[in-house]
C-alpha cells in the first residue's frame, strides 16, 4: 500500500479584498480542509465555479500560503511542512509539484518558440548538462505527448498551435522536470469536447508511466468520473469538502445532498442506475456568496433535508460506510 505523498491538515484560506465602496471584506475561499493524496494516486476535486478549487490547488503546490493549517509533503523520509523547508528542500518540492493550467494559451509566452520555452527547465534543474542535450530531451518529451515529428514543433509560436497541441506541450513541460505530484486545474475545460477524452487519456497514460500523484480539479462531475474512475473524488462546496470517497461509490450512491444535486445535473446513460437514484429537491438554486456564507452547514439554504441543527452547527466529515460525509442528516 503506498503512503500519502501530500497531506493537508485543517487548511483555511481567507482573502481580504477591498470592495467598490472602500470596505474591507473577507472571503473564506477554503475552510478547514484536511485530505491526502497517496503516491501514484488520483484525487478528483469537484465543485461549482468559485467554490475554492483553484485556491486549494495553488495551496497544494506551495504557490499560496494558507492563512492557517499545514501542507505536509513527504521529503527525505518524513512529512515536512512545505512552509518550513530549507531553501534547498523547497527547490526540490517546487520541482516535484507541477501545475497543468486551464488556459493552454498561458502555457508558453507568445513571444517564445516551443523549443525556447521548453529548454530552460531542463537546464535550470540540471536534468540536461547542456543545450544540445536539452534539445534532445525536448524532442523526446514532444514525442511522448504525441507531437510528431517533434522538430516540426520546435520553432512554432503559440499562435500557430491549437488548444489541444498547447495542452500537450503543457503536459510535456510539467513532466520534463520529473515531478511526483501534478495539479491539473480544469486542464480540459477550454478544449473542444471532441479533444477532451484524447487529452485525458494522454494524461492518464503519462501519469501511469511516471507513477504520478494527481489532484484533478474540475467543475464537471462526468469528467471527474472518467479521469478518477479507479480512484477517489472529493466534493467541495463553498470552501468545504462535503464528501470524499471512491469514485464509483459516490456516483452510484451519493450520500451528501449536495453531491446528489450535482449528480442530478449529469445525465447517466445506465437506466438501471438512473432509476434507482434518489434525487433531492433543492430549496433554492441560488449559490450563497463566500463573502457572506450561511451559518452552520453552508448548504442548508439550498438543502431540502435541513433542520434547525443545520442552521446552527457546521457538520464535520464523518465516516459513513467507508466514505467521509459532512452532513447532520445522514447515516443516523
Ligand atoms: N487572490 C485572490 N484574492 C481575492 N480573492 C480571491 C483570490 N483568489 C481567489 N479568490 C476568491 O476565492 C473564491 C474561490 O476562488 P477559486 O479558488 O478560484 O474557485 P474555483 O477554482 O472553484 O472556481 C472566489 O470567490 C474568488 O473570487
Ligand atoms: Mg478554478
Amino acid at each position: 500500500m503506498s503512503k500519502p505523498l501530500i497531506k493537508l491538515e485543517n487548511v483555511s484560506m481567507v482573502f481580504e479584498i477591498h470592495t467598490m465602496f472602500g470596505e474591507k471584506k473577507k472571503i473564506k475561499a477554503v475552510e478547514d480542509v484536511s485530505l491526502e493524496i497517496k503516491e501514484n494516486d488520483i484525487l478528483a476535486l469537484v465543485g461549482e465555479s468559485g467554490c475554492g478549487k483553484s485556491t486549494l490547488g495553488r495551496i497544494m503546490l506551495g504557490l499560496l500560503k494558507p492563512t492557517s493549517g499545514k501542507v505536509l509533503y513527504y521529503i527525505n523520509g518524513k512529512y515536512r511542512d512545505i512552509w518550513s523547508l530549507s531553501k534547498k528542500e523547497y527547490k526540490i518540492f517546487r520541482r516535484h509539484a507541477q501545475l497543468i493550467p486551464q488556459n493552454p494559451y498561458t502555457t508558453i509566452n507568445p513571444m517564445r518558440s516551443v523549443i525556447s520555452a521548453l529548454i530552460p527547465p531542463f537546464l535550470h534543474y540540471k536534468i540536461a548538462r547542456n543545450k544540445e542535450e536539452a534539445r534532445k530531451m525536448v524532442a523526446e518529451h514532444l514525442k511522448m505527448v504525441g507531437l510528431v515529428p517533434p522538430e516540426d514543433f520546435f520553432n512554432r509560436y503559440s499562435c500557430r498551435l491549437s488548444g489541444g497541441q498547447l495542452q500537450r506541450i503543457a503536459i510535456a513541460r510539467a513532466i520534463s522536470v520529473k515531478p511526483k505530484f501534478i495539479v491539473a486545474d480544469e486542464a480540459v475545460s477550454m478544449l473542444d469536447a471532441s479533444l477532451r477524452i484524447e487529452i485525458l487519456d494522454l494524461l492518464l497514460r503519462i501519469r501511469e508511466e511516471y507513477g504520478l500523484a494527481v489532484l484533478f480539479i474540475t467543475h464537471d462531475l462526468a469528467i471527474a468520473r472518467y479521469f478518477a474512475r479507479k480512484n477517489k473524488i472529493a466534493i467541495m462546496y463553498l470552501g468545504n469538502i462535503v464528501e470524499i470517497g471512491n469514485t464509483e461509490d459516490i456516483i452510484k450512491n451519493p450520500l451528501h445532498p449536495y453531491t446528489k444535486a450535482l449528480i442530478m445535473s449529469v445525465p447517466i446513460p445506465d437506466p438501471d442506475i438512473a432509476r434507482k437514484r434518489e434525487l433531492p429537491k433543492l430549496r433554492s438554486l441560488e449559490v450563497p456568496s463566500l463573502m457572506n456564507p450561511p451559518s452552520g452547514c453552508k448548504f442548508h439554504t439550498r438543502c431540502s433535508l435541513a433542520t434547525e441543527i443545520c442552521e446552527k452547527q457546521a457538520p464535520i466529515l464523518r465516516n459513513i460506510n467507508g466514505r467521509l460525509v459532512a452532513c447532520h442528516k445522514i447515516g443516523d
